[in-house]
């Protein structure tokens, strides 16, 4: 029987420079000293956490994907027990060799091993394989997760109100209601002065 060359085993912290070339693309954008200082801090954390892991896949022997895993809720209002596979990825000289596969299994059995019900995991909306890869694994869409700057969504609020109704005007008036209650809040706080009625 072949012998599979793809083994998995939890993240340390000397993994963090391959995994921020590999993440590159999902990390935040700052410089790579700070990147990588992000994931020793990942890997700290999912190694000393319970209910979080930090998988990383190598064929024949070398490092060629990783996946965080990381039991949560549904949502914050759904409270069943689902393990999230965050950012699956293989390095692309790695594909299709199933890595990948390995990666969603450890997944599956990190659920199992917990009696959690569900997996979940995303795949960037504008890749036809990944998406394909999820699907044929059973993960269907459910939800599109949209994304912006905080301003840029503010500006687009700011630009849908009517004008009367923009800020400016808006801070003006906001600052007079906060001293208001403050002088209303000192007055209700002030002793009756004596001879008062
Ligand atoms: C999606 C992704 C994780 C899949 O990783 P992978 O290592 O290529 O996955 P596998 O090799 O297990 O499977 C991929 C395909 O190769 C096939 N395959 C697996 N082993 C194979 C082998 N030895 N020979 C040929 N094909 C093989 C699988 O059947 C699968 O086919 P399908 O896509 O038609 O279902 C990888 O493509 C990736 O990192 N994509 C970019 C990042 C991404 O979008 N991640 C998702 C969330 S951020």
């Amino acid at each position: 029987m072949a012998r599979s060359l793809v083994s998995l085993r939890c993240a340390t912290p000397a993994d963090a420079p391959t995994l921020a070339e590999l993440w590159a693309e999902v990390l935040r954008r700052t410089d790579q000293v700070e990147r990588i200082a992000d994931l020793v801090t990942v890997i700290e954390r999912a190694a000393t956490t319970d209910g979080q892991r930090l998988v990383v896949a190598e064929y024949d022997g070398e490092i060629a994907g990783a996946v965080h895993l990381h039991v949560a809720t549904m949502t914050p209002i759904n409270l069943e027990p689902i393990v999230f596979a965050v950012s699956p990825h293989v390095f692309p000289r790695f594909r299709r060799h199933g890595v990948g596969t390995a990666l969603i299994d450890a997944a599956v059995s990190y659920a199992e091993e917990r009696g959690i019900g569900h997996v979940a995991t995303g795949a960037a909306a504008g890749s036809r394989d990944a998406n394909r890869f999820m699907a044929r694994l059973s993960l269907g869409p459910q939800a599109v997760l949209r994304v912006a700057a905080t301003p840029a969504v503010r500006g687009r609020l700011t630009a849908q109100r009517p004008a009367g109704q923009r800020p400016g005007n808006r801070s003006g008036r906001q600052l007079t209601q906060v001293l208001a209650a403050r002088r209303s809040l000192r007055r209700s706080q002030t002793p009756p002065s004596v001879g008062s009625h």
